[in-house]
């Protein structure tokens, strides 16, 4: 594309997205997405992450050229009193250059301009918003899997990159106020650079933050690695995935814990998560994000690698006090009764006060749904739905509750919802005691050295696959 006609479209995005800040739900046609998609800045495949907290916002794009990056960031739409926050460059598997950015001081309740610049890249303007208070609203869903490698027209790399924004347009269109994606693993299916470059590229995904777990096929690549620019990443694990890290941030009052589910070291997930409570520990709500579907049972040949992290996770969610967590990797939509011990406490019901216990959700596919094979079902289900249509979901997050409402793509009305209330910041949830804490120290324990072994397996897939990875940095997950 000529420089010039690069400019007209910045110009035309910056257009679109002023546009957006204004009437959020607009449908972009097809002509807008061949623009977006013909685009620089889907090139360059920007993506602005969560930060630490609301004051911040960590950015990350790819550039051809290595040079030191930066963010321009103003109140004003003309950027006539911008800050400029700079950042790091580090090489990418595929040749390019990875561009991380941690933009902070950010005011509560303000709305931000803001221009990524690499070398001679300037992105268009985009503008996000920062929340104040409590209460704000996300969208959840999983195994969106952005594909390269499929040569249909309905699973090709721009399609399955369409249908993400399609889902985040029509849950626009049911809760304006989202300021938050949580991307539940396997975002690409084949871990490739420019799958994640297209998985960024709606022109609406540069107004809200984006917080992604690692999924078993985000690790098939590396790129992964370079692509995420996450807060508060696990720096302290001694043996973790090459291309993932735990991390946490909050937003409202919830802390998130966005966990790696590939990774069976327990030992140093149980105390990853409780430095994090114990750096946050007057937050009420607390959330954890992972992969791997724990409960459902939908997919029996999978129930022997199930069994062994619910040993895992389970009592993690127990012992932490987690109020709920989010799921995928099955493709099937699947929500637990309340949970404690790996046993039923109490029945799913549309209102939930002060669970004795974690709720374990599994949202429906995003790129890929099933209804159609292995349809088996665990005790623990407590609400479950087959569909062959994309899912999404809405959540609301108020001081005193969470209210989920599940949606199929193109439908007006949940097919699902339901509201956990906690009346104290600690709800229902129950203490550990102490013989459990020891089996429960001696199965996480167990579980590092099955990582450690599990990491091997996954260096010898890589180098198979052509990637250059030293063994110990792949092992220990450096
Ligand atoms: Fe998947
Ligand atoms: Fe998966």
């Amino acid at each position: 594309m000529k420089t010039t006609s690069k400019k007209l479209l910045s110009v035309l995005l910056a257009v679109l997205m002023l546009a957006t800040t204004a009437i959020p739900s607009f449908a972009m046609s097809d002509i807008a997405w061949d623009l977006v998609w013909e685009g620089e800045d889907a090139e360059a495949g920007i993506i602005m992450f969560v930060g630490s907290d609301e004051t911040e916002r960590n950015f990350s794009w790819y550039s051809d050229t290595q040079s030191e990056p930066y963010v321009k960031i103003a109140k004003d739409v003309l950027m006539l009193s911008s800050s400029t926050f700079k950042g790091t460059s580090v090489a990418a598997p595929d040749g390019d250059y990875a561009n991380k950015v941690t933009v902070s001081g950010l005011e509560e309740g303000t709305t931000y301009f803001y221009q990524c610049v690499s070398g001679d890249y300037t992105s268009a303007v985009y503008s996000f918003k920062t929340e104040s208070g409590t209460d704000f609203s996300a969208m959840y869903v999983t195994d969106v899997h952005i594909t390269q490698n499929d040569d249909t027209k309905e699973n090709s790399l721009k399609e399955t990159s369409y249908r993400f924004s399609e889902t985040y347009e029509a849950a626009l269109s049911q809760n304006s106020d989202i300021s938050l994606i949580l991307s539940t693993g396997d975002q690409a299916t084949e871990g490739l650079e420019s799958e994640y470059k297209a998985y960024t590229a709606s022109p609406l995904f540069k107004s809200v933050s984006i917080s992604t777990a690692i999924g078993n096929h985000d690790r098939k690549g590396v790129a992964y690695k370079t692509f995420t620019n996450m807060p508060n990443e696990d720096t302290e694990t001694s043996v973790s995935s090459y291309v993932g890290k735990d991390y946490w941030f909050v937003k409202g009052d919830v802390l998130f814990l966005i966990m790696d589910s590939n990774n069976g070291n327990g030992a140093d997930h149980a105390a990853f998560i409780e430095r994090a409570i114990e750096a946050n520990p007057d937050v009420k709500w607390r959330v954890m994000v992972c992969h791997h579907d724990l409960y459902s049972g939908r997919i029996p040949h999978r129930e022997s690698e199930n069994k062994l992290l619910r040993m895992i996770w389970g009592p993690i969610a127990d012992e932490y006090g987690i109020d709920l967590v989010l799921l995928g990797h099955s493709h099937y939509y699947t929500v637990t009764n309340v949970l404690y011990n790996n046993k039923n406490v109490t029945d799913f019901a549309p209102e939930m006060v002060d669970p004795a216990g974690t709720v374990y959700m599994v949202s429906c596919s995003l790129g890929r749904p099933r209804d159609d094979e292995e349809i088996g079902l665990n005790e623990w289900v407590g609400f479950d739905y087959l569909t062959e249509n994309a899912t999404y979901n809405v959540l609301d997050f108020t001081k005193d509750s969470i209210t989920v409402n599940s949606y199929e793509l193109g439908e007006d009305e949940p097919f699902n919802s339901y509201t956990i209330t906690k009346t104290t910041n600690n709800g229902g949830h129950q203490e550990t005691g102490a013989l459990q804490s020891l089996w429960n120290g001696f199965v996480r324990g167990c579980g590092k050295i099955y990582a450690l072994f599990n990491n091997i397996g996954v260096y010898s897939d890589l180098k198979e696959d052509g990637y250059d990875v030293d063994f110990f940095d792949c092992v220990f997950g450096k």
